[in-house]
């Protein structure tokens, strides 16, 4: 079967009336208009080879909607400039920072703006402030890590502790269903914790960490600062930093549809009691303090648009008759919800039908399509086939599927995999549609005829 033969367009998906557990009202508000949502991404309308490519690669980044493209464009066509100038487009430049610090806040469900911090990635935002919070470790302290995280939160926190004396914890993950193994973290805290790192969700297997028992756990046996690592629940799901009640929260605005940059939520009185590694003329002043060197205007601009789009899709499904949402945080939760609902559906139909193949072996929740527990990403191994094989064929056809171990070294290791490869990886996002599946399916089914 040639490329374009198996190639599919995209049709708006409906949400079936049985779908679960919604009113008929909640249904009715959570139906995405896919279509236009596509034509909103020129990645999504272009050609390959006379081939529409199929992106299933959102947990290593996600495509761009065409206001994003506009917003950076615009901003380094026309007001490119550094901070602090008496002209306009330093102004700008200003007001633009300021803009975004309040979008990330809306994001995060932030007390106050001057609770953000922006960097180049969730990486470095986390090298350079555990250099900071490592500071006052005493040896003998401990910290807890797991093995569910991508290594960004956790080589970081495992460099700063060796330098330090600091013992380490890495919590398990549960191998059933690729959840984080609960009872091991309780009995890893004590009065000695002074840090604990998890992730959100796993950019692997889209397991969903049970954050608020994770946070309960560790307030409750030990006086442990939380770092959470949101880059892969971001895109999914809605976060509320207040109601989790972290110290710290990280996501990567390129995981939700933005541009390469880095986002941090600092609780306000924990980042005043830090000390941070700074120039010296540079003002000594939360949140700026932490955010070294020159920063990313272009990217804030690209960021806002971001933020504004989900918070667009949230406006999309208010009901015709409904009052209009008019803060952009209520449109977000909105947004988010349709997109949760969507994507459950989505881990409906592929689930069900990767779990009838008898030689597919999938890590992670196989029953469960709970856009709760789960996200649309999943993670599986064909027997006696190299993962990087499977990629490359479906690389062939412009389906953009990954292969390997993204950095979550832990859960490699523990699982065995750090030998063989890896898994491979197929992630889906909310423009993504059940024809794009049908389309992935045939095309296994077509490899695996041949191998
Ligand atoms: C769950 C998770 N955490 C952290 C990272 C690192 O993010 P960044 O590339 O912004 O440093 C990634 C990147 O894929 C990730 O998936």
């Amino acid at each position: 079967m040639s490329a374009t033969a198996i190639n599919q367009s995209a049709t708006a998906i409906k949400r079936p009336a049985t779908a679960v557990n919604k009113s008929a009202t909640a249904v009715q508000r959570s139906v995405l208009n896919i279509e236009q949502i596509r034509h909103q991404f020129p990645a999504l309308q272009q050609q390959v080879d006379g081939v529409t490519p199929v992106f299933f690669d959102g947990p290593g980044g996600a495509q761009v909607s065409q206001p994003v493209l506009d917003a950076m464009t615009g901003y380094l066509g026309r007001y490119n400039a550094n901070l602090g100038g008496a002209y306009f487009s330093s102004k700008h430049t200003v007001a633009l920072m300021a803009q975004a610090r309040q979008a990330a806040a809306d994001l995060y469900n932030a007390a106050h703006s001057n609770e953000i911090i922006f960097g180049a990635n969730a990486t470095s935002l986390c090298f350079s402030l555990s250099r900071a919070i490592a500071r006052d470790w005493q040896a003998g302290d401990e910290i807890v890590v797991t093995a569910l995280d991508h290594y960004s939160n956790v080589s970081p926190w495992v460099l700063a502790a060796e330098e330090k004396g600091v013992k380490v914890h890495l919590i398990r993950v549960n191998e059933k269903d690729c959840d984080l193994d609960y009872p091991h973290l309780a009995e890893a805290l004590n009065e000695r914790t002074r840090l604990v790192a998890c992730t959100y969700a796993s950019n692997t297997t889209g397991s969903i960490v049970d954050m608020t028992r994770v946070i309960e756990l560790t307030r409750s046996q030990s006086p442990a600062l939380i770092w959470v690592d949101a880059v892969h629940y971001a895109p999914h799901n809605s976060i509320d930093v207040q109601a989790l009640d972290c110290d710290f929260l990280v996501s990567s605005a390129y995981k939700y549809f933005g541009p390469h940059m880095g986002v941090l939520y600092g609780k306000s009185d924990v980042l005043a009691a830090l000390k941070p590694y700074k120039v010296a003329p540079a003002k000594n002043i939360d949140p700026n303090r932490w955010e070294t060197g020159t920063a990313n205007y272009e990217g804030l601009a690209g960021f806002i648009a971001a933020v504004d789009y989900i918070a667009s899709l949230g406006a999309q499904v208010t009901s015709p008759g409904d009052a209009p949402s008019d803060s952009r945080r209520s449109q977000l939760e909105a947004g988010y919800h349709a997109i949760a609902d969507y994507e459950q559906q989505l881990s409906t139909a592929f689930l069900h039908k990767l779990n009838s193949y008898p030689n597919i072996r999938l890590f992670g929740l196989k029953d469960s399509c709970d856009a709760n527990r789960r996200t649309p990403t999943f993670a599986f191994r064909i027997e006696g086939i190299a993962p990087r094989a499977v990629s490359e064929f479906f690389g062939q056809h412009h389906m953009c599927i990954w292969d390997g171990n993204f950095y979550a070294q832990g859960l490699y290791e523990q699982l065995g995999l750090t030998e063989v490869g890896g898994v491979v990886r197929v992630g889906c996002m909310h423009y993504n549609t059940t024809e794009e599946l049908d389309h992935f399916f045939s095309l296994l089914d077509h490899f695996l005829a041949q191998v």
